[in-house]
């Protein structure tokens, strides 16, 4: 356990010593193909990584914000026209992160119950369901995949479908390792994030009031609850033994770099335990570090700042429901399980863009596969 900030840097720079290479996923179904480009090591990481950032560049990223944002008033809405309570997760974090995910592949919201019930058993099902969760993804993006090399659109299975490196095209085992992988680290990462943050901001109604009278400054709160609620613990394996500061770690060794501890390393950050809503140059590392910085973090920052922005909008003063307690869960990803948020009264419906409801659109601004010379 690596636990200095700057400590985890080092490891997480060090991809000769220290390697991604693990079948967290396929390992659930008895099979060994890694998740991508999560998984790999030089020199395949650099290639897929290559092939992939574009997808995630901050000008692609604005131009889904308009549906992301669609997403986020259809579910806060509906929650605001009737309820004075909600179940944060159930009713709003989840159902937005697969909006936004089906959203990306260019598919409908028709599925957004199913992906949400398989999502849920693989991270919280026993055994079984686990498993049986795990089938039904990779049964979903092999379909998904096979519909787009039949029929392209302007969507990332079809960006991935038709992708070329190195002067071929991927195979299906690494077509799935990608769409398999953006469906499970961008779900309950966001989720946690955004039921972190409306749980902070239900105890803390001070902070709560300076984000509804300046919402200008929740993108810099969002980076400080990011900080101080960082979910996720990085795993390498080392590759051979070494002395890592004074501490043997023996070949084939987990070696893990939590970010939640690295992000509050007194060296680092001044007062680390404090929540600054305003603190500058918050260099955290909630998003990981070194060449395998999280691909979707822009991605993930507008969600959370937007999902934060609309929840602001719609609702009223919100605090924790009285005789319940959020209830919270460490492992690889931290998470909430459940938040139960009152206020005081319904509010009245914002005026319903025609298409408010998440019907997505094509995904907008997916390069074409060859637009990169690939
Ligand atoms: C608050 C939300 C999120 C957090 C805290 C988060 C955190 C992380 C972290 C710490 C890593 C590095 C893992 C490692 O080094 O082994 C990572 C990698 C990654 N994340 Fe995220 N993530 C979030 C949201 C997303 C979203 C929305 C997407 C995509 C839609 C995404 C896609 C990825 C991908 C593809 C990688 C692998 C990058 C690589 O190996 O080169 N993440 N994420």
């Amino acid at each position: 356990m690596i636990t200095r900030a700057r400590d985890q840097r080092k490891v997480l720079e060090d991809l000769d010593t220290f390697s991604s290479h693990r079948s967290i996923f396929s390992s659930a179904l008895g099979e060994n193909w890694p998740m991508i480009p999560l998984e790999l090591d030089p020199p395949a990481h650099g290639i897929f990584r290559a092939l992939l950032n574009p997808l995630f560049s901050s000008g692609r990223v604005m131009a889904l914000e308009r549906t992301v944002r669609r997403q986020a008033r259809a579910l806060i809405n509906r929650i605001a026209r009737m309820r004075t309570s909600c179940d944060v997760m159930k009713d709003f974090a989840i159902p937005f992160t697969v909006d936004v995910f089906l959203g990306f592949l260019g598919l409908s919201n028709s599925r957004t119950e199913i992906l949400i019930r398989w999502v849920s058993d693989l991270l919280h099902g026993n055994g079984v369901k686990r498993t049986e969760a795990a089938q039904s993804i990779v049964k979903f993006i092999d379909e998904v995949a096979a519909m787009r090399r039949k029929q392209p659109a302007a969507d990332f299975m079809t960006f991935v479908v038709q992708a070329q490196i190195e002067g071929r095209s991927l195979t299906k085992a690494e077509v799935r390792g990608i769409g398999v992988l953006f469906l499970v680290a961008g779900l309950d990462t966001v989720a946690a994030a955004i039921s972190f943050d409306l749980a902070y901001l239900a105890r803390n109604p001070r902070d709560q009031n300076l984000l509804r009278r300046e919402p200008n400054r929740i993108a810099l709160a969002v980076e400080e609850l990011l900080r101080a609620y960082s979910t996720v613990q990085i795993i390498r394996v080392a590759t051979k033994d070494v002395d890592f500061e004074g501490v043997p770690i023996r070949k084939g060794d987990y070696v893990s770099c939590a970010t939640m501890i690295a992000n509050r390393d007194p060296v680092e950050f001044k007062c680390p335990d404090t929540i600054d809503l305003t603190r500058q140059d918050n260099r955290h590392i909630a998003f990981g570090y070194g060449p395998h910085l999280c691909l979707g973090a822009n991605l993930a920052r507008r969600e959370i700042a937007i999902g934060i922005h609309e929840w602001l909008a719609r609702i009223p003063t919100f605090r924790i429901k009285e005789g319940t307690a959020p209830i919270t869960h460490g492992g690889h990803v931290f998470g909430v399980e459940n938040l139960i948020l009152t206020w005081s009264r319904p509010t009245r419906p914002e005026p319903v863009e025609r298409n408010e409801e998440p019907s997505h659109s094509p995904t907008v601004g997916i390069p074409s596969a060859s637009s990169h010379g690939m």
